[in-house]
């Protein structure tokens, strides 16, 4: 049994959700960036038995949440299918950012996730320092850094922290030598799979939708770089998503 630990399941991006969902022999989890998009995962995880969610608010939108988005969270962390926060994180990526305001917003979520006791879902782009700077501030809080994008040398540090790192479709890009080196570098008790969709479908789909079904094929990538069994990754990652997200999944 295959666990997708990140995906974006919103009715907008597909012709059918139903097919999706029916498509994928197994569990997923249902990332928010947004009020909207957190409403549409309540609903998905309240919908589909093997859908479970984390809230969030996205670092792209540390400039325009209000305090009423963040209530929002708060009030829904009791819910069993809300197994988290997220994603939540640092993006220095497009010009005009606030590094301020988004390291408040990320360190406030965390602190949600603390209270809580909810795992919380990272997203870094162009920021690994200061994402490990504000995370180790936090050293009891569990991590998944979603769709890890550094070197090796920075993934030994984080390993200091209670983290599990999500690999995803970029694993199967050619050009994907330094990840493929973090990949072997990591031992399998340190991964979970994930597809990001609808964004980041792995080769042979790379630039079509994608969809949590393709995480079989980002097992099968794991295990040649590993060379180990597809079984043997999809085992390990499904028991690491289990205990890191405190899933109520009985094997
Ligand atoms: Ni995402």
């Amino acid at each position: 049994m295959i666990i997708d630990t990140h995906c974006h399941l919103e009715q907008s991006s597909y012709d059918s959700l139903d097919d999706v969902i029916k498509r994928m022999n197994g569990y997923m989890i249902s990332a928010g960036c947004d009020k909207k998009s957190n409403q549409e995962v309540l609903e998905i995880t309240k919908k589909y038995a093997n859908v479970y969610g984390v809230l969030g608010i996205h670092p792209e939108n540390a400039e325009d949440f209000q305090e009423e988005d963040l209530l929002f969270i708060e009030e829904h962390l009791q819910n069993p299918k809300i197994v988290g926060i997220g994603e939540v994180g640092l993006d220095y990526h497009y010009e005009g950012f606030d590094s301020e305001k988004q390291k408040k917003l990320f360190e406030r979520q965390i602190e949600l996730a603390q209270k809580y006791h909810k795992t919380v879902v990272v997203h870094s782009r162009d920021a690994i320092a200061d994402t490990y700077e504000i995370m180790a501030k936090y050293p009891d809080v569990k991590y998944v850094l979603h769709c890890y994008g550094s070197s090796v040398e920075m993934a030994q540090k984080f390993l200091k922290l209670n983290i599990l790192f999500g690999i995803g479709g970029v694993v199967t890009f050619k050009n994907a030598t330094k990840l493929k080196e973090v990949v072997k570098f990591l031992d399998l008790a340190y991964i979970v799979l994930e597809t990001d969709s609808p964004y980041l479908a792995p080769e042979p789909y790379r630039g079509k939708v994608n969809e949590p079904s393709n995480t079989e094929i980002i097992a099968s990538k794991i295990a040649e770089i590993k060379g180990i069994s597809k079984s043997e990754v999809i085992e390990k990652t499904t028991q690491n998503a289990i205990h890191q997200f405190d899933l109520d999944i009985s094997l």
